[in-house]
């Protein structure tokens, strides 16, 4: 009976996962370790908060930015049932006080309070953001692993020194550059030895 109730869950569980996978356009896949590296030595550069991670997963990014930087208001919004949960219980666990994980869509958020927006989403979510920065006027650092606002040009590029040479894009809060998107190349500036 335990054993039929445990296999009942582990499918609901993973029906969720899918289900909010298709919904949303993007699983839950965590930062790798060396882009993690890259965007919490950027956040402590920027030294600047409270700070937004807009699609929180498993909690792999929000968790050590909170442990390292207590100093820091870190926000996880995350949709996706079941990695909130893992990451809400794993912040509980962890005693993590400066951290608050919210389960729900973020861009039905207020996130005008914000001064650092961190994201790894993929083309149309960064459309999405995209249309919200501008209609709200947000005015914050965006941080961006992967993929880059169609609007804008990066204040500054880091390419991950992995298979991918994976670009991490920083909006410099207050630098807001246009991109003439079909002429030129999706970074101005990159560090080939990060
Ligand atoms: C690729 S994961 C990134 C996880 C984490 N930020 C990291 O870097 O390790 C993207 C997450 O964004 C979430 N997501 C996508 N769109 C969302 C939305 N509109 N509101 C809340 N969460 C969203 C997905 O469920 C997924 O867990």
């Amino acid at each position: 009976m335990l054993s039929l109730l445990v296999v009942a869950l582990t499918i609901l569980a993973a029906g969720s996962v899918l289900w909010f996978t298709f919904s949303l356009g993007i699983s839950p896949m965590p930062s790798s370790a060396k882009a993690r590296l890259h965007i919490l030595a950027l956040v402590g550069e920027i030294n600047a908060s409270p700070i937004a991670d807009l699609g929180s997963g498993w909690g792999s990014l929000v968790i050590p930015l909170a442990r390292r930087h207590p100093e820091f208001r870190v926000i996880g919004y995350e949709a996706s049932w079941i990695p909130w949960l893992f990451s809400f219980t794993l912040k509980h666990l962890l005693r993590l006080d400066n951290l608050t994980l919210e389960r729900r869509d973020f861009l039905q958020a207020d996130l005008s309070p914000y001064r650092v927006l961190l994201c790894y989403l993929f083309t149309t979510g960064m459309e999405r953001l995209d249309s919200k920065l501008a209609k709200d006027h947000l005015e914050a650092h965006i941080v961006s692993h992967t993929f880059a606002l169609p609007s804008r040009l990066p204040s500054t590029t880091i390419r991950i020194n992995d298979l991918y040479q994976t670009p991490i894009y920083h909006y410099r809060h207050g630098e807001n550059l246009p991109s003439p998107r079909t002429t030129s190349p999706p970074f101005r500036s990159s560090d080939p030895d990060a």
